[in-house]
């Protein structure tokens, strides 16, 4: 017999019950996320971990300090001492002169980290990486390019409630703005960190886009007149790109200057990697001959990803990828570890829960840190003002 409700009904009234769940976890998990929410930073720093981070002793800080050269410490009631802000840790550096920015000769460097193989953990590394360079005093803008807006949710904030989408990328990238990125950068709580942030509606830029490059090809360069114009204000510009090759990720592989592959080293997901880069180079052939402007990078180097070290197969095919790439891999791989998607159901990365001092939270910890300075080495190495200080502390 047939039923009366119209074709498909039952399909779409089932897809719409897992809708509503679904909504209801992402709720669930926002309140767990707010309830976290307040104070005034990610984080607070012991007193070593600030002087080091300021580049000076414990001593030099104190006398400082007792000299009124800097305010005095912030103190429990119990007289211990509160923590130091990195707003607090930045000014530290500012009175010694020890902050590590770019000379005013030197280019910004303006990193997408990119691979259209999902899942590889480039919103993880795009983010993590932003905030270890905000952490050693650079000045940082975050972009996130991509629809699902992984990277905006890191930073604590709910794409389809807290972003409009007219303050995410998509007015300018489709023209309707002209006026700059300005409107769309925000603050975040880490301090010398901004963000542009994305949400779902970013999504309608791939074919809005798509039909305006096909009147005029320079529209692909709108993303890089953008970027290079705020660039000016910041030492790193991070871009967080969607997974697929569509007008967006072609945008973003004109406007950066250098780029950043997560590989995990698996057999498969090599695969991709290497077709990324067979792809990479038939795109920037392309847009160098379509486009005015030559797409040139300064550096193009992978990082393995998902790295178990207990897997036999993992270690074959990252002695493999060290040996072939050498000095175009990371010589650092960043490990797997399930810390990352415990921070990210609360909204947050693994660098703002490292109160937690279990030992599997600090050798998460301490293996980012370590792949983060590969790549803060990379950076620094594009700036000619930093070639002596390199050079001293014993890096070519
Ligand atoms: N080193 C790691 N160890 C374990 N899990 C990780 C690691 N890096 C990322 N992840 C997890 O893998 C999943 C995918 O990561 P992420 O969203 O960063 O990848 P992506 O490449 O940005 O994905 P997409 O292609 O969808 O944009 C997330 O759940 C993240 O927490
Ligand atoms: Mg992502």
């Amino acid at each position: 017999m047939e039923s009366d409700a119209p074709k498909g009904r039952a399909t779409v009234d089932s897809i719409s019950a897992l809708v509503t769940t679904a909504d209801g976890i992402l709720s669930s998990m926002r309140d767990l996320a707010e309830d976290r929410v307040g104070d005034d930073g990610p984080r607070r720093y012991r007193l070593t971990e600030a002087a080091q981070l300021a580049g000076r002793s414990v001593d030099a800080v104190r006398r400082a300090e007792a000299a009124g050269d800097l305010p005095a410490p912030r103190l429990r009631s119990s007289g211990q001492r509160l923590g130091y802000t990195l707003a607090e840790v930045n000014r530290m550096r500012e009175h010694f002169g020890t902050q590590k920015r770019r000379g005013p000769d030197d280019p910004p460097v303006i990193l997408a980290v990119q691979n259209f193989k999902g899942g590889v953990g480039k919103s993880t590394i795009s983010a993590h990486a932003a905030q270890y360079f905000a952490e050693r005093g650079y000045r940082v803008l975050i972009v996130d390019t991509d629809s699902q807006a992984s990277t905006t949710a890191l930073f604590g904030f709910n794409p389809d409630a807290d972003i409009e989408t007219d303050t995410t990328l998509l007015p300018y990238l489709i023209a309707d703005r002209s006026d700059g990125l300005g409107y769309a950068v925000r603050p975040t709580r880490w301090d010398g960190l901004d963000l542009i942030p994305a949400n779902l509606g970013l999504y309608s830029a791939e074919y809005i886009l798509s039909q305006q490059v096909k009147g005029d090809v320079s529209r692909l360069s709108r993303l890089k007149t953008g970027l290079l114009e705020a660039a000016q204000s910041y030492d790193v510009v991070i871009i967080d790109p969607p997974p697929a090759l569509g007008m967006i990720s072609l945008s973003v592989l004109q406007a950066a200057t250098a780029i950043l592959i997560p590989t995990p080293p698996s057999s498969i997901d090599f695969a991709s990697t290497a077709a990324y880069l067979a792809m990479l180079e038939e795109v920037v052939e392309a847009l160098n001959a379509q486009t005015q402007e030559a797409v040139e990078y300064s550096f193009v180097t992978l990082l393995a990803t998902k790295v178990v070290e207990q897997k036999g197969a993992h270690e074959v095919m990252r002695d493999v990828m060290g040996r072939a790439f050498s000095g175009s891999i990371l010589p650092t791989a960043l490990l797997d570890s399930a810390e990352f998607d415990t921070a990210s159901v609360e909204m947050r990365t693994v660098f703002e829960t490292s109160g937690g001092q279990s030992r599997t939270a600090r050798r998460c910890r301490n293996n980012l840190l370590a792949v983060m300075h590969d790549l803060e080495v990379k950076v620094r190495q594009t700036w000619p003002s930093h070639r002596a200080q390199l050079r001293e502390e014993g890096i070519a």
